[in-house]
């Protein structure tokens, strides 16, 4: 019953999905847990780039079932847009199957989130603007939609009160905007069910039976690490747990389950969005890394920040995520440097810290000690094996994987499937 979960070990934008569709031909299931369409996931197969927000990468494997599971939050509109622009491609969505308890995403928590954003003025988060946190704060607060409430309007006219009840003294009162009516929002949702109904199934008892049945389940995680609820950065932090205790809360499997956590981890480090990021760069070596790097966000196409590899952050991805292997990301855009810093400890208030300090003021105070190794020139996008690899690349890699505390087991080259050096097989 291997079941891997395959999750971001830093601010988002690792490579996820690139290393999904990698293993996307060997496994039965990829499953979604947490998150929405803030996400932005990449897969190149031979000419042709696919961006995929909501849906799994695994939805580009034809062997391979897609699912929704309960921890993510949907949006219908950007579903179907999803799926009729990968239709139009070629690409067989049939198999898809979504929770029947995955909160919707409903047009005024998409309004909730760009007011409130815009509120906070100069302390804003940054957010994706596609409604995730508020979609979130209503499941907590029990007044969300779930999948299943499009099948009983009675029960969604009910809910959609409730939850607007507040909403709109907040939006008129507070934020000076129109109040949204119940019953538009309660057309516009009633609108997607028979559409929906197809894919709308019991997923828990699916994936606990295709474990059950020694099927292959990757549990693909959306964001990172550091923007995981609990334990990133709070509060600039998307509001799920992308870490791997998500996966069993968001799709229902129990912790025994989990076989594998493979954490995907940038040979540099990226954040979009507010917040304190100690290794960020702001001269040309930023600049460059951004150029070479292609970093720009696939779903805001915001830039991306862009800093050095810090060993602090990926230590404490193996901790709080039970990591057994890395992926390591992005390694050929290093290429050219005669000699690249990484982050080791920090400095805060004078002293040095090897652990990420629990308190959001020191972190916001922390400077990165750097230790400088030794760059390579010569072109490794077609390096199949770890040996083909410069011999200062391989030695950036064994001091990463020293520094981070757990294997690295893969390694990306370029965007494409094929460029990865796979040193330990994940299966
Ligand atoms: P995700 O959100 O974690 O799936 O990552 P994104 O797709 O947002 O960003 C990663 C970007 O890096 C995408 O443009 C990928 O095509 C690209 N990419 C992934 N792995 C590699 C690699 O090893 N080398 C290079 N040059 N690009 C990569
Ligand atoms: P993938 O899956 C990088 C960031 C946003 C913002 C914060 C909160 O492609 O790695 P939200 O809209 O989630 O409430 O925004 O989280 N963020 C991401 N950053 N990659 C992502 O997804 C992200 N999803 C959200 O920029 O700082
Ligand atoms: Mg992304």
């Amino acid at each position: 019953m291997p079941a891997l979960v395959l999750l971001g070990a830093q601010w988002g934008d690792e490579g996820k999905g690139k290393a999904t569709d990698l293993l996307g031909g060997s496994v039965d299931y990829v499953v979604r847990y947490q998150g929405g369409n803030n996400a932005g996931h990449t897969v190149v197969v031979g000419d042709q780039k696919y961006a995929l927000h909501l849906l799994p990468s695994g939805i580009l494997s034809p062997g391979c079932t897609p699912v929704i599971g309960n921890g993510v939050v949907v949006d219908p509109s950007v579903l179907f847009s999803e799926l009729s622009g990968l239709n139009e491609r070629g690409v067989d969505t049939s198999k898809l199957l979504i929770s029947g308890n995955a909160h919707i995403i409903t047009p005024y928590n998409v309004t909730v989130d760009k007011v409130t954003e815009r509120f906070l003025g100069k302390r804003k988060i940054g957010t994706t603007g596609r409604g995730i946190g508020p979609t979130y704060a209503d499941k907590i607060n029990r007044v969300g939609i779930r999948v299943q409430d499009l099948y009983d309007e009675s029960i969604l006219t009910q809910k959609v009160e409730a939850a607007l009840d507040a909403k709109n003294q907040m939006l008129t009162k507070l934020y000076n905007r129109r109040a949204i009516a119940v019953e538009q929002v309660v057309e516009e949702l009633l609108g997607y069910a028979d559409k929906l109904a197809p894919y709308v199934t019991d997923t828990v008892l699916v994936l606990n039976q295709a474990l059950e049945q020694d099927k292959v389940v990757l549990f693909e995680g959306g964001q990172g690490t550091l923007l995981d609820i609990d334990h990133g950065t709070y509060p600039f932090v998307t509001s799920s747990n992308p870490t791997a205790g998500g996966a069993c809360t968001g799709a229902g499997v129990g912790p025994t389950k989990i076989t594998r956590v493979i954490g995907i981890l940038k040979a540099y480090t990226t954040r979009v969005g507010a917040g304190p990021f100690p290794t960020e760069l702001f001269d040309e070596d930023g600049e460059a890394l951004r150029r070479i790097g292609g970093e720009r966000g696939v779903t805001t196409g915001r830039d991306r920040r862009c800093g050095w590899f810090d060993a602090v952050i990926a230590r404490y991805a193996t901790r709080v995520n039970g990591l057994t292997d890395f992926f390591l990301t992005k390694l050929d855009v290093l290429t050219g440097w005669e000699q690249i810093p990484v982050c080791v400890a920090y400095e805060i208030d004078g002293k040095r810290v090897e652990e990420l300090p629990y308190s959001q003021t020191d972190f916001h105070h922390a400077k990165p000690v750097y230790e400088m190794l030794p760059g390579w020139s010569e072109d490794i996008t077609g390096a199949k094996s770890f040996s083909d690899l410069p011999k200062n690349a391989q030695a950036y890699v064994k001091a990463l994987e020293e520094m981070s505390g757990a294997p690295i087991s893969a390694i990306g080259v370029g965007p494409g499937r094929e460029e990865t050096i796979q040193i330990n097989s994940f299966l």
